[in-house]
């Protein structure tokens, strides 16, 4: 279809004034066709012909933002939506706090402006590629129309970082947009940015892991993002917190379900050892010292998306008023944070320890305990199920320190228990709190599709109601 056929107006919901912009729409409708075509070569991998039940944000009313309906994925209306403007907002912290947000881009933070927007960009479309293989292994036709939701979402959330690069920085912009679809997830060549986003999600466990813990990093530089004193970005990001809520929805209950399933099947059978794996794994469900271990991967990987845990360049975008604090509007402190220290866990003679340190430095560090307050929270509900049904096991946090690439703890061993290990000891070790390859084996033995509606794979059980509460054995995907 060539683009001056398409409407796009209707095509792309939006309420950005589009139809006003014709810069804007022209430089949409130049970068569409290339959307389309990643979509079709690296987005859901056998189901783009599929009608499949889908949530569309059509506007960013509080009730009735979205509607729900049967789409071909190809054909789903991907918006640009920004939440209202708050009228007279200030910028919430750094060294212009209280002046007006910006509606353009500042000149002098310009390239940092960019550099925030395109890393953020980056990653969504990065997810859509980690998961498209996982369509055809579906446990369950709900669960496959919550990937694809996720999926069509992550993919909005792209087209709300290419708005942002497009209407406001330019050729640079246009060029940027372009290379967004031009990366690739495990490419050698152009590998996605942030290391996390290039990993495998080859099963439908690690693809609840990826969504409760991976899109919950997104959550939270979402939130510091909506702070911001550039306010189309921070608009931008408010209103993709709405949708991301879903996705942590699906990661909470997806992990929650597992070790449900897990736990009544160890009931029924009378297991009470928790660590007898093969007696659970003999029943098709996953053990959960496997889901421990996985758990302990998902964590640790994800932790290191938040960088260093002192950083200047977290500080600058702090001090310049583009990035904010989770909550910063809800936080009481001077939001310069010029005296104010912060603990940092750190390394010292051997031995971790927490340190004060300069809060201005320590943002990244603030962020990711924030994130991990936020995961534990998830963690506790999981543990109060499996206590309900009466297994003795608790699903744990690892320590911060535990597998980590990136930061303070990089070059150190550090056992989920937060011992600082000699390399033998880890190299001896480390095997039981990862998960390796038979465990992978084990999980990919159980990736059959169930496609009866209303049926579900027996390591998960069903979902406690339907989405847009659709009744138990309704056809979320119609297959061609
Ligand atoms: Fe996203
Ligand atoms: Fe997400």
């Amino acid at each position: 279809m060539s683009s001056d056929l398409v409407d796009y107006d209707s095509l792309i919901p939006n309420n950005v004034g589009l139809a006003d912009d014709p810069k804007l729409r022209r430089a949409l409708e130049a970068w569409h066709p290339g959307y389309l075509d990643w979509w079709m070569t690296m987005g859901p991998d056998g189901f783009q012909m599929a009608d499949v039940y889908l949530r569309t944000a059509i506007s960013v009313e509080k009730d009735g933002w979205a509607k729900f309906a049967y789409v071909k994925m190809p054909e789903y209306r991907w918006g640009i939506l920004l939440a209202p403007a708050i009228e007279n907002r200030t910028i919430p912290c750094g060294e212009h706090l209280g002046e007006p947000v910006w509606q353009q881009i500042p000149g002098e933070y310009r390239a940092m402006l960019r550099r925030l927007i395109v890393i953020q960009g980056d990653t969504e479309p990065a997810s859509v590629e980690q998961q498209r293989h996982l369509g055809s292994t579906a446990p369950s036709l709900y669960d496959m129309r919550n990937l694809f939701q996720v999926n069509v979402e992550e993919g909005r959330h792209l087209w709300a970082m290419v708005y942002l690069l497009q209407k406001y920085f330019g050729r640079d912009g246009r060029e940027e947009a372009h290379e967004l679809l031009l990366r690739q997830s495990g490419s050698v060549d152009r590998p996605r940015m942030l290391e996390a986003f290039n990993e495998e999600t080859p099963d439908w466990l690690s693809f609840f892991m990826f969504t409760f813990f991976t899109d919950r990093d997104g959550k939270m530089q979402l939130e510091a993002l909506a702070q911001s004193g550039f306010d189309p970005l921070s608009r931008t990001c408010r209103f993709m917190l709405a949708e991301e809520a879903h996705h942590m929805f699906v990661g909470y209950t997806g992990v929650q379900r597992i070790v449900q399933r897990t736990c009544e099947a160890m009931s029924e059978a009378g297991i009470e050892d928790p660590y007898d794996s093969e007696a659970v794994r003999r029943l098709g469900v996953i053990d959960l010292p496997t889901i421990q271990r996985k758990t302990n991967l998902h964590f640790s990987l994800t932790l290191d998306l938040f960088g260093s845990e002192e950083s200047t360049n977290a500080a600058n975008f702090f001090n310049a008023g583009i990035k904010g604090r989770h909550h910063e509007e809800r936080l009481e402190d001077d939001h310069r944070l010029l005296a104010a220290t912060y603990p940092v866990t750190k390394l010292v003679d051997g031995e971790l320890h927490s340190i004060e340190v300069p809060a201005l430095n320590a943002l990244n560090a603030r962020l990711r305990d924030d994130f991990i307050d936020d995961c534990r929270g998830g963690v506790t509900r999981w543990n109060r199920m499996i206590a309900g049904i009466g297994i003795d096991f608790e699903i744990r946090l690892p320590h911060i320190a535990f597998n980590r690439a990136i930061g303070e703890f990089s070059d150190i061993n550090v056992s989920p228990s937060g011992d600082v290990l000699t390399e033998d000891r880890w190299n001896d070790q480390y095997g039981s709190w990862l998960p390796d390859t038979e465990d992978q084996a084990f999980i990919q033995s159980l990736m059959q599709p169930e496609l009866d509606p209303g049926k579900f794979a027996g390591w998960i059980a069903p979902p406690t109601k339907g989405v847009h509460n659709k009744p138990e054995d309704f056809l979320y995907v119609k297959l061609p």
